[in-house]
């Protein structure tokens, strides 16, 4: 197959380095780096614009039908517009994160977001960095990778990047924060963080971003040169 054309779905829990290494693969490749997570993170945004608490599973369906969320690309960049305005870093904070994991374990918002999410996929030329992305929204993408690393060096790489976004935070809220998330996150009924069955498992302790997206770009072109 044209590797240009490749869909490549990469999934992983928090703190992974996924969205890092997905965009360093998106440009090396000249494919499209799409950030699901994003998605979720605005869903949190509203609910918490609206004051409407991240445990009251009702007030968040009630809220579904008013939230309007677009995604675009300037420059190269994901954009995810919030009823017409960019959401910048918004939706990075440990609130918005909470929030974010919140929301994502009611079937109803996976719904509200699925369309979207399938119809980026179509074009083909993606890699898409979610949780479900191998099981639920391109079950049948080209390659499949779940990436994962431990829990410590994960929170140590999202607490040196909130810092490096001027966020204020301490590596023990990041820890504790992204444990939770970790929990929610894998034990929750719709669309678990699990790997597919079919997906490369790669814990990329001790790898560097280019490592990482080396190590992936060799199985995608694998991969293509065997559906020749
Ligand atoms: O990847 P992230 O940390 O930006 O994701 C934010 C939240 O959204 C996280 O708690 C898990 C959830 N999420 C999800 O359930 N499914 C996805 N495809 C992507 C993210």
């Amino acid at each position: 197959m044209d590797i240009k054309k490749i869909r490549i779905a990469l999934d992983g829990p928090s703190g992974a380095g996924k969205s890092t290494v997905a965009k360093a693969i998106a440009a090396r490749m000249g494919i499209v780096y799409v950030d699901t997570g994003a998605l979720y993170r605005t869903v949190g945004l509203w609910v918490m614009q609206n004051g409407v608490a991240s445990d009251d599973v009702q007030g968040i369906i009630a809220l579904l039908p008013s939230v309007e969320i677009e995604l675009l690309y300037r420059d190269g960049e994901q954009v995810v517009l919030l009823h017409g305005e960019p959401v910048g870093n918004k939706i990075r904070t440990p609130e918005a994160s909470m929030y974010a994991s919140a929301v994502s374990k009611i079937p109803e918002v996976r719904e509200k977001l699925l369309g979207l999410q399938k119809d980026l996929a179509a074009k083909g030329g993606v890699i898409m960095d979610g949780r479900d992305i191998g099981t639920v929204i391109i079950p049948d993408a080209e390659l499949k990778v779940f990436m994962t690393a431990t829990l410590a060096e994960r929170a140590r790489r999202r607490y040196k990047e909130l810092c490096e976004k001027d966020m204020e935070t301490t590596y023990e809220e990041v820890l504790a924060d992204m444990e939770a998330r970790d929990k929610n996150d894998r034990e929750r009924e719709s669309a678990p963080c699990v790997p597919a069955e079919d997906a490369v498992q790669f814990v990329n302790d001790g790898y560097n971003v280019e490592e990482s997206a080396e190590y992936i770009i060799a199985l995608a072109e694998k991969k293509a040169a065997e559906l020749q």
